[in-house]
């Protein structure tokens, strides 16, 4: 495994549309774990492929709730309610903005094994699969923002 470079605000790739994945492969497989060890290490609770520069449709969830879900191709089927929350992403570090975000949603995908999974979220995970979905489409949170970016920790006047 390895950490691999976040791409940050302003680079093309985090613009892009990602291309469906069909098969699983080692050279998958090592981008999935790759991703998991370069979320962990910057603390995240969520990545998406082309946040490390693959335009593929792969994103990895971790929130802290005791599983981690790596979801391939991933599509939201039902949501329902609202939540507005804070969100902030590896690729804007130091930024949060206020985003409103179902409160449940319900996305199926396929798992490492390419197999059909459902993953119910409510709270922060429906916001962290929101979230990562928006990258596989090159959309980011700042474009969803109700009153833009903030500085998370912001400098002092004097
Ligand atoms: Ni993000």
């Amino acid at each position: 495994m390895a950490i691999r470079n976040i791409r940050l605000d302003g680079d093309d790739v985090l613009r892009k549309e990602c291309k469906a994945i069909d098969k699983m492969t080692p050279r998958l497989m090592t981008l999935i774990d790759d991703m998991y060890e370069t979320m962990y290490e910057a603390n995240g609770v969520g990545l998406a492929a082309p946040q490390v520069g693959i335009l593929k449709r792969v994103v990895v969830i971790d929130i802290g709730d005791g599983e981690a879900y790596t979801l391939i191709n991933p599509v939201i089927v039902e949501q329902e309610g609202e939540q507005e929350g804070e969100e902030g992403c590896l690729s804007l570090p130091g930024l949060q903005g206020t985003v409103i975000r179902p409160e449940r949603v319900v996305c199926k995908a396929l798992n490492e094994d390419m197999e059909e999974i459902t993953v119910e979220g409510e709270g922060l995970l429906a916001r962290a699969i929101c979230h990562e979905l928006d990258h596989l489409d090159g959309v980011l949170y700042k474009d969803r923002t109700l009153d833009g970016l903030y500085s998370v920790n912001p400098p002092s006047e004097d």
